[in-house]
């Protein structure tokens, strides 16, 4: 019989948050909300913040001959950037056999050494292939430069042989993990920067697609290698043995109703029903991202369209669908709908209404109150990152997220999620 791993997971995924000077901060206020408290403390770091402590010269010389600017003499990375990614069932994440002498997690870490360099390569190239004008943006140039810097640091990384080497390796995983918590952020800033040169809209959107999934895939590789080492009876690393949709829902529903109070004085009740009960193995972390963006969504829409009557507002419904192939979110707003003519544009990266609603005389005492607020708290709506990002991560995983909009009633939007040990092929992470 197999023998599982028990560990905890950490939630490192939430990282959305960040800019890369004090004078961002202004800009930031506006950022999702998930990430408003990482993004303000990341404010006040310098803008390549190092894992060690970059001091001395010789430090910074060799740190500046691997950024961009040193491009063609890095063909190592072109080299990796050839290999193929070698991606993992969550079945395969799930059965590792745990050893006594700590055997698997070394497994993990040598796993983890051959890949991340390939998968992080990848990236690189994705970066070097962006139109050229695109590419020079500073904000783009800061996450390019800090994927050629993982790269050198996890590629440079000596073979691990031995429980020491692969602590220094978990250390550096943890480490880079941290540095690049605030990409998401960046990149919707650095997009949002230069969208008068964005020509091919297709081509950006492919870009971040791309970019984002691969980074929700390195993050759980990372953070599943990670969580290896804690003991959790309900966790094989980031699998949740016996994930119960209906707390991860109530978890998020918390958070969403804090942010949507402190922005328009109440917050909608949320009522979930259907499969309450359902528990199964399933990864948490992709859906601690997904599921905020929903619920803020559907709390923003209900809450702006009953400004009027904030104490009156109609709750919100969340409704659980399980099954052996695959398990559904629904989450049904009775917030006006999506406009006929905005519908085709709401999962286009950098679309967002939170512009029209500043506008709202109604409104902007509210956002004025945001403003003024503390990091502990954060805005509702910011970069128009939260659907199309969610989308790709959904659809990353094998599934899929839709919406329905009922003009003048409301919106319902199905995320619809594979079982990891259900009928048919699982994704791979
Ligand atoms: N449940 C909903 N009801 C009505 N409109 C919605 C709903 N969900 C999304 N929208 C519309 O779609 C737009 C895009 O949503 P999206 O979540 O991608 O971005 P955002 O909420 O504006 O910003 P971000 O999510 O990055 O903080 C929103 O600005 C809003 O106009
Ligand atoms: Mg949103």
């Amino acid at each position: 019989m197999r023998r599982r791993v028990m560990c905890s997971a950490t939630e490192l995924l939430q990282g959305r948050g960040g800019g890369a000077a004090a004078a961002r901060m202004t800009r930031l206020l506006m950022l999702p909300s998930a990430t408003k408290t990482i993004a303000v403390e990341s404010c006040i770091h310098q803008r390549f913040r190092s894992t060690s402590s970059m001091s001395t010269y010789s430090e910074l010389a060799r740190e500046r001959s691997k950024t961009v600017t040193s491009f063609y003499n890095q063909s190592a990375i072109d080299v990796s950037a050839e290999k193929p990614s070698v991606r993992l069932t969550p079945g395969t994440l799930l059965y590792v056999g745990k050893s006594p002498d700590g055997n698997h997690i070394l497994s993990s870490a040598k796993y983890l050494h051959k890949e991340l360099p390939v998968r992080i390569a990848h990236r690189i190239k994705g970066f070097r292939s962006l139109p050229f004008i695109i590419g020079c943006n500073p904000t783009i140039l800061q996450v390019h430069e800090l994927y050629i810097r993982a790269y050198h640091m996890l590629s440079d990384f000596p073979a691990i042989k031995d429980q020491e080497t692969e602590a220094r390796y978990s250390k550096l995983v943890q480490q880079l993990l941290d540095d690049h918590k605030d990409v998401v952020t960046l990149l919707a800033e650095g997009f949002r920067e230069c969208r008068k040169h964005i020509h091919d809209e297709m081509l950006i959107r492919n870009f971040l697609d791309t970019t984002l999934t691969s980074r929700l895939g390195i993050r759980m590789l990372a953070t599943h290698h990670l969580a290896l080492h804690e003991e959790n009876p309900d966790y094989v690393g980031i699998v949740c043995r016996r994930l119960s949709p209906k707390k991860i829902i109530e978890k998020w529903v918390d958070f969403a109703r804090r942010l949507c109070e402190h922005q328009y004085g109440n917050s909608p009740r949320v009522r979930i029903n259907g499969h309450v009960a359902a528990r199964f193995p399933f990864i948490p972390l992709p859906l601690d991202y997904i599921l905020p963006e929903l619920l803020k969504n559907a709390m923003r829409a209900t809450m702006e369209s009953h400004l009027d009557t904030p104490y009156n507002a109609p709750d919100v419904v969340v409704t659980i669908a399980n099954n052996d192939t695959d398990f559904v979110i629904r989450i049904s707003d009775r917030g006006g709908g999506i406009p006929h003519s905005i519908m085709d544009k709401v999962m286009d990266y950098h679309f967002s209404t939170a512009e029209q609603s500043t506008q709202d005389p109604r409104m902007s005492n509210l956002f004025n109150t945001m403003t003024n607020s503390g990091p502990q708290s954060g805005p509702m709506h910011g970069f128009g990152f939260g659907l199309p990002t969610s989308r790709a991560y959904a659809e990353y995983l094998g599934g899929s997220l839709s919406i329905q909009s009922m003009q003048g009633i409301g919106t319902d939007v199905y995320l619809r999620l594979r079982h990891i040990d259900g009928k048919g092929e699982s994704f791979r992470v």
